[in-house]
């Protein structure tokens, strides 16, 4: 395994189990699918796989509520498959992150059904959040608290003949997902007992979910100014970014270090300024936290540029690597996204998928080459789109089930991946198999990676070439940055990574209208078609970059020096 701080300047693909490949031929994605792909992995170039969460679980939302966090959910496989899949990984320099979720367990967690055994208010229950609610019978909630997922943050609790009690616990998401109360010892210890189990096991690192999350503010004082459940939100909320939490942290920190090579952490903490996000980063906490600007923004030049520039600052503050993530498990797939705009259940026009695809690529294409570690989700890297047309009976997501459909939920980006060009559910079951658990489109088909990878045209060939590149290339993994101010206008972003002792990539994305400037330069790697500008020498291309497409050009050492040409 390579170099130390590999963490710095990695392509991490995150595998969301369910979706990924099923081995077993139940049409639902598992630990052998995905030991079946790491050749796949190992030819995209990527340097990590993340996975969320692969613990028993209830699965009332995907894994995220956990009954057990050292073992693995009998529909993903055994701890024995785990470990072959780790030690499979690493075999081809493939490193290992797993998701554990601190905020919430799931209602199956031994702690939850020793507290429902007890009666509310008895020690049992303080591993979680039970207060006694208002009204003269506690008939009210303890407080004004929304769950992300839609409705209130608390549930009554039943006493043995189902009678209700008066007292309640809170569950910032689903009711299957109780909060626990970090105060207690217990939490700690299972938590640390937790990171040891995988650290022991050879992993290399570990997300955190709802890293934000976790403390919350003594006395539960209700929300004032906003009381918009969502994740991001610029008002302060007493339950999500307090102090304590970096206490956890640092606790955390140590634990990581303590292993030879030390583990590393990502942080899902969504914060609505790249300052708040960075404090998660100071140098005894967090290594590394997910960037979700990128996530939330258009397609639209300035925009990017500003968030690069801001995430940028902050990160360098703090001496952490900044992130990029333009798609994950919880966000509606960019092609869908960048294509235009799609309202609630309206699908997609095919030429609104096409230019999605497009601007997803060139998008790829310019995060590759940023400083810092790129995300990328299963299916990215082949432009599936959010699938929008889901039989409702279908939908799994809590937030589309709380919400009585008003929010469509997350289901849509998390639709199996194609691999084969036919048969039952697309290769996605290694044997042909029963249905995939969410019904791929048919055009899916013309997406597979087997139709992609004998194509040096797709999107799928593309993504390799980009990653193939950047390993390669010292200046882009390792390299200063620089805004190329003359090119950065009319909706292009563009900028150069240098290193000593190797030309100069300038990385040219065209978010506008018209095509760029001409660009003296050798073209390295393009998203799309790059024109051929003026010189007809054969010895630089003078690219011209198209709208909706980005390219990367080496500078030769008097380019480098002087300008390029307009
Ligand atoms: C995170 C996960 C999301 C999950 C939620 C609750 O935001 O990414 O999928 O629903 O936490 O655990
Ligand atoms: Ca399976």
């Amino acid at each position: 395994m390579t170099t130390h701080e590999w963490w710095r300047h990695a392509v991490v693909y995150q595998i969301y189990p369910k979706s990924f490949a099923d081995g077993n031929g139940d049409g639902i994605g598992d630990l052998p699918g995905a030991i079946s792909r790491l050749d796949y992995l190992r030819d995209l170039g990527v340097d990590a796989v993340w996975f969320s969460p692969i613990f028993p679980s209830p699965q009332c939302d995907g894994g995220y509520d956990v009954s057990d966090y050292r073992d693995i959910d009998p529909v993903f496989g055994s701890l024995a498959d785990a470990e072959t899949f780790i030690r499979e990984a690493h075999a081809r320099d493939i490193r290992v992150i797993l998701d554990v979720v601190p905020n919430h367990t799931s209602s199956k967690h031994r702690f939850f059904l020793e507290a429902l055994q007890s009666p509310p208010g008895s020690p049992a229950w303080q591993r979680y959040h039970c207060l006694r609610g208002k009204g003269d019978n506690g008939e009210l909630p303890p407080n004004n608290w929304l769950s992300i997922f839609g409705g209130i943050a608390w549930t009554e609790i039943l006493d043995a003949s189902g009678t209700k009690t008066g007292w309640w616990y809170l569950h910032l998401f689903d009711t299957h997902q109780p909060d626990v109360n970090w105060n207690h010892p217990d939490i700690e210890r299972e938590f640390d007992d937790t990171l040891r189990f995988w650290f022991d096991r050879g992993i290399d690192g570990i997300r955190i979910d709802v890293a934000q999350g976790m403390i919350k503010e003594a006395g539960y004082p209700d929300v004032r100014d906003s009381n918009d459940p969502a994740l991001l939100d610029p008002h302060a909320k007493p339950y999500f970014d307090q102090p304590g939490v970096h206490d956890v942290y640092r606790r955390w920190r140590k634990i990581a270090d303590s292993y030879d090579p030390p583990r590393v952490f990502v942080a899902e903490a969504w914060l609505d300024t790249p300052e708040k996000r960075a404090r998660y980063l100071r140098a005894d906490e967090l290594h590394t936290g997910f960037n979700f600007d990128l996530l939330t923004a258009e397609w639209n030049g300035e925009k990017w540029r500003n968030i690069v520039t801001a995430s940028m600052a902050a990160d360098a503050l703090v001496g952490a690597p900044t992130t990029w993530v333009t798609e994950n498990h919880d966000v509606r797939r960019a092609p869908t996204r960048y294509g235009g705009r799609v309202v609630h259940r309206q699908v997609a026009t095919a030429e609104h998928l096409a230019l999605g695809r497009v601007r997803s690529l060139a998008a790829m294409y310019t995060i590759l080459a940023l400083p810092g570690t790129t995300y990328l989700f299963n299916g990215q890297e082949l432009g599936l789109e959010e699938v929008i047309d889901l039989d409702d009976a279908q939908r799994q997501d809590p937030h589309f089930w709380r919400t009585k459909g008003e929010h469509l939920g997350r289901d849509g980006c998390r639709v199996p991946l194609p691999w084969r060009r036919a048969g039952a559910n697309f290769g996605f079951s290694a044997q042909g198999g029963s249905p995939a658990w969410l019904t791929q489109p048919s055009t899916w088909s013309g997406l597979s990676v087997e139709v992609q990878a004998g194509d040096a045209a797709s999107l799928l060939s593309r993504v390799r070439a980009a990653i193939a590149i950047r390993r390669g290339s010292q200046a882009l993994l390792r390299g200063s940055f620089a805004w190329d101010e003359t090119l950065c206008r009319d909706g292009i972003v563009a900028f150069r990574r240098s290193v000593a002792g190797e030309p100069t990539v300038l990385c040219v994305a065209n978010m506008g209208t018209a095509p760029s400037p001409s660009v003296n330069g050798e073209l390295l790697a393009a998203s799309g078609e790059v024109g051929d500008g003026s010189a007809h020498d054969g010895s630089a291309h003078n690219g011209i970059v198209p709208p909706d497409t980005t390219a990367w050009f080496r500078l030769g050492p008097d380019v480098a020096a002087s300008e390029h040409h307009s």
